[in-house]
């Protein structure tokens, strides 16, 4: 298989006043990308930040991997700043869209890798046709909108379906993914996998990385 397990923290639960060094202590202590929610008020319940704060990280971390997560109405819309914001995976929620190829395509044109997500309540089989066209599928497993919520086992079927139809495919979950619900996601074929609260709150952020990342590997093998 020749897909990698890699972790990306999410840092909505962190200090967002001190974005630059809590961002840079994540990387430091391995992550290996950085998840970014971004939230319009509309698609979801809650607001975050947009492609002006994404730019000033971006200013501050040169180098590493920055995934978008556009839980947002129009992910058109944000395209163009956020590749200048220099963005290299825009992940976006397919429910809102009504031409998913379309706006892959734009984001492909922007120097971005694509991202395709599925909300809880959304099925895989929604997804499938568009899977040719992504780099990435990502499984939310909570509504999005908010950090801290409980982890959805339920939603481990999708990720074991696209995984033993797509076996090269990178597929990401996102929400309560920590220490105790990792085994879960690792054992259906999850390998990118975004967690919040569990990192970004542990004492020693590195251990609690590597950890996850090595019982995610032991399922690739
Ligand atoms: C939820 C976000 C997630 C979430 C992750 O809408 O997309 O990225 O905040 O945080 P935890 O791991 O705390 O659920
Ligand atoms: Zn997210």
């Amino acid at each position: 298989m020749s897909v990698k397990a890699k972790i990306g923290p999410s840092i909505l639960n962190a200090d967002l006043a001190n974005l630059g060094a809590e961002s840079k202590k994540l990387l430091d202590n391995g992550a290996d990308y950085l998840h970014l929610d971004v939230m319009d008020g509309n698609f979801v319940p809650n607001l975050t930040f947009g492609h002006p704060m994404v730019k000033s990280l971006r200013n501050k971390i040169k180098t590493a991997f920055f995934e978008t997560h556009m839980m947002v109405q129009n992910p058109e819309q944000w395209i163009s700043p956020m590749a200048d914001a220099g963005v290299n995976l825009y992940t976006f929620h397919i429910e809102p869209v009504d031409d998913v190829y379309k706006v892959s395509r734009l984001v492909q044109e922007a120097g971005m890798q694509v991202g395709l997500a599925i909300k809880p309540g959304t099925k895989v089989a929604d997804l499938e046709k568009y899977i040719s066209i992504a780099d990435v599928v990502l499984v939310m497993t909570v509504e999005p909108g908010f950090g801290g919520q409980s982890f959805m086992a339920d939603m481990m079927p999708k990720v074991e379906w696209l995984r033993q139809n797509y076996p090269n495919l990178d597929i990401e979950v996102d929400g309560g993914v920590g220490p105790k619900t990792i085994e879960c996601c690792a054992k259906s074929g999850a390998n990118m996998i975004v967690s919040g609260t569990a990192v970004v709150g542990a004492t020693d952020q590195r251990q609690v990385i590597k950890d996850m990342r090595d019982v995610v590997q032991s399922y690739l093998k």
